[in-house]
């Protein structure tokens, strides 16, 4: 035990003195990760009730995935400029997938490049340089998507919040509304049906672009392949990355219409060096061959493990006012307290279970692929801490 706590303390200082971080690393040194479980160094196993953040849709170390990548004997890179077939492939792969008339992939590293990458799109398509969101949201790290909390609408998203979609649009001067179809980033926020059907109509009539943000919500979240799959509504472009690949590489992905690809300035580029590594390509392809064959499986059971959740965790005395949104396996619990989602999550760090917390809202997103047993003895932990 005394040489356990040696080695964390080490590794704490060394992380200190090395690493640049925005805010102390959670005392949980990982070394291994499977299924719905991560070890720790100590072999100790927690549930995972977080998944990297929308990450690991298929449960860590998915089979196929994982082979596909050991198998891979292409090229180490390719440049950006050459011809690559996997690109092509996978490329297709996501059009006959991807909803409503999206066609043409745009490869980025990850989530925020390819918000970025659709940002300069709906610029270069439209002739305009403003853009609306929705208030608080979150779509990536870089300067350019950080500027998007500049107009903004606020929650509730019903129909009363479009006479406020509709001020922001009527200068015909926004190049794109952007959102998460499911407000992840919000605690598995759902906006009406009336609220989306009339933000497409009103984006349409004012021509300004729709991107919906799939990044989090996408691949199986929220009980549909694509988030926007929920509402009847077609975006102009949608940005995926994290379960893109399962977890297993890095990449993002910016999927147009072929109106809106075929209708960008001839002076439109986006040079992303490492977008679609020949590797990341493989476990990208390898997971949506995946999904292709397992899709409807893996959607029943985030519909089944969802309702489990939603039962128990509408059950939890908390102690607190709390409101639990469950869309899929988007499960966020909004609670009254200031302060009590992360003490609720350190305890039940130590009770052996991984949740999400920020501010009054705590966040599970759990493998899409997770057993009845193991929602069940991850609820327990959540509420014994929660009763704690
Ligand atoms: C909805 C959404 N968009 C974009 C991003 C940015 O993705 P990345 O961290 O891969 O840049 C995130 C990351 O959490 C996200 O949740």
């Amino acid at each position: 035990m005394a040489r356990r706590a040696k080695s964390s303390t080490q590794l704490r200082h060394s992380d200190r003195a090395f690493l640049g971080r925005s805010s102390d690393p959670d005392d949980l040194e990982i070394v291994r990760s499977e299924g719905s479980f991560v070890f720790d160094a100590h072999g100790e196993r927690y549930i995972d009730f977080v998944m990297g953040w929308c990450v690991g849709n298929l449960g860590w170390a998915p089979a196929e995935v994982h082979a596909a990548v050991e198998r891979f004997r292409g090229p180490d890179y390719v440049e950006p400029s050459a011809l690559y077939k996997p690109w092509v492939e996978l490329a297709s792969l996501l059009a006959a997938i991807a909803p409503g008339r999206l066609r043409k992939s745009f490869r980025a590293t990850g989530g925020t490049e390819a918000v970025e990458l659709a940002l300069q799109a709906a610029q270069s398509f439209t002739g305009r340089k403003k853009f609306v969101a929705i208030a608080d949201a979150y779509h990536g790290n870089s300067i350019g998507v950080k500027a998007l909390g500049r107009r903004t609408i606020k929650p509730p998203l019903d129909g009363a919040a479009l006479q406020r979609v509709e001020r922001a649009l009527q200068r015909r001067d926004v190049a794109a509304f952007i959102m998460e179809p499911v407000i992840c980033n919000l605690g598995a926020l759902a906006p009406d049906e009336e609220f989306m059907r009339g933000l497409g109509e009103l984006c349409e009539e004012f021509g300004t672009l729709l991107i919906f943000d799939e990044v989090a919500c996408g691949f199986g979240r929220t009980g549909r392949l694509f988030a926007s799959e929920h509402f009847d509504v077609e975006p102009d472009i949608v940005c995926l990355a994290k379960a893109i690949t399962a977890g297993v590489m890095p990449m993002g992905a910016t999927i147009m219409t072929d109106e809106v690809a075929d209708g960008l300035d001839d002076d439109f580029s986006f040079y992303s060096t490492y977008g679609w590594h020949p590797r990341s390509v493989a476990a990208a392809i390898a997971n949506v061959k995946f999904w292709k064959r397992h899709g409807k499986a893996i959607l029943a059971n985030v519909v089944a493990r969802a309702e489990e959740f939603e039962a128990r965790l509408g059950a939890i005395d908390f102690g607190c006012a709390a409101e639990v949104r469950v869309k899929g396996l988007a499960i966020g619990i909004e609670f009254e307290d200031e302060g009590y989602a992360e003490k609720l999550q350190e305890r039940c760090r130590k009770a052996g279970l991984l949740i999400s917390a920020d501010d009054d809202m705590a966040m599970l997103f759990p493998a899409l692929t997770i057993d009845e047993k193991t929602v069940a003895r991850g609820i327990d932990i959540l509420e014994g801490c929660a009763s704690s």
